[in-house]
């Protein structure tokens, strides 16, 4: 396993072992299982068989992982970590997953984390329903903290991931270059709930302003690295590798970094990408490839590989302020991570 990379490779061969690197943090990560496993059940066994399809299908646990080595990089006693840590860990993994499973609602998605998806194997009613029981476990799980600070981060964490979907949704097929609102989207969906977790983790252990502030940018930044990564994969992976369905951000009319990026100029390839989507014949099979190799021919991946690195490497100057530790470190080396995941 190769922990630590000077730079990333942007054919994206995965060098570096998750599981490996998240070594220092794996029996946090098993306790945070146990919990997502057993003490979710409810008394119904028809709700435990849902909750089962939901949580045994895995998942990179990133989120909590997270929270688990800021928590641990900035304890007072060195390393340590309390159980109202965990609890964070658990409560950043539920809300991730509740907003995956209404996500999937939104998208008529059948295939999450490589099995059906609670829409497609039940229906869309249940799947709501499964998503808000686990938001509102999220919220048990929230008042165990005892910490209002952490309960406003969170609230607008929920709001964060309303507003990324509603942007998203909105900007469907319009065409015209706006980076900004790229990147805001993708701090409301994804780098919002990062920086919490990162933040979080510090508030409970009662850090200095400078340890909080470094944490939240961490996670910020992070977070936007994860979804530009996340949109690249939907053109460079596949269903089999991604556990879900790759290839349909531009039949969609998602207009994301790989296609911005062809967009932003004023070519031939750029009039022919955009008038795929203007006429929507991105919808269409022979569209869709049409367009892909427009963006991979176009320079859209490479261009989309050094934004994400630009991104890793703001979240690791960002942890500069951190005492040096093993969990620093594995911090740090998580931003690499990040720009060879493959899933
Ligand atoms: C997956 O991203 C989706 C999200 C990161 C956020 C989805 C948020 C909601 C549906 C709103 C949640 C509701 C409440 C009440 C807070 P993606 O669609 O880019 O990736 P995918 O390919 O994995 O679907
Ligand atoms: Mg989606």
């Amino acid at each position: 396993m190769t922990q630590k990379q000077s730079s990333c490779s942007p054919t994206f061969v995965s060098v570096c072992d998750l599981s490996s690197l998240l070594e220092p943090v794996r029996e946090d990560l098993d306790l945070v299982e146990q919990w997502l496993n057993s003490n979710l059940v409810d008394d119904s066994p028809f709700i435990a068989e849902l909750l089962g399809q939901v949580f045994q299908a895995g998942g990179k646990r990133i989120r909590p992982a997270l929270v688990l080595l800021a928590a641990r990089a900035t304890a007072a006693v060195p390393g340590s970590l309390t159980s109202l840590q965990t609890i964070l860990a658990v409560l950043t993994e539920l809300i991730h997953t509740a907003s995956l499973v209404h996500d999937d609602v939104i998208d008529a998605a059948s295939l999450r984390r490589g099995q059906e998806t609670v829409n497609r194997k039940w229906s869309d009613k249940l799947a709501v329903l499964i998503g808000d029981l686990l938001f509102a476990q999220a919220s048990v799980c929230l008042a165990k903290l005892s910490n209002p600070p952490i309960v406003g981060i969170y609230g607008q964490v929920l709001g964060d991931l309303c507003a990324g979907e509603i942007r998203q949704m909105r900007q469907q097929f319009v065409l015209a270059v706006d980076w900004d609102s790229y990147i805001q989207k993708s701090i409301w969906k994804t780098a919002s709930l990062f920086a919490a977790g990162c933040e979080s983790a510090a508030i409970l252990n009662g850090c200095p302003g400078t340890a909080h502030a470094a944490l939240k940018e961490y996670g910020l930044k992070l977070g936007i690295c994860f979804q530009i990564v996340d949109d690249l994969l939907d053109f460079t992976g596949n269903s089999h590798t991604l556990g879900k369905s790759a290839g349909s951000d531009l039949a969609q009319g998602l207009i994301t970094a790989p296609a911005l990026f062809v967009l932003q100029r004023q070519d031939a390839p750029a009039a022919a990408l955009k008038k795929l989507l203007q006429t929507r014949a991105v919808m269409s099979p022979e569209g869709l490839t049409q367009a892909l190799s427009i963006v991979s021919n176009g320079g859209g991946i490479e261009a989309t590989v050094e934004l994400a690195g630009q991104y890793a490497a703001e979240a690791r100057e960002a942890l500069r302020p951190l005492t040096p530790s093993l969990y620093r470190d594995t911090l740090e080396s998580l931003s690499d991570w990040l720009l060879t995941r493959t899933k």
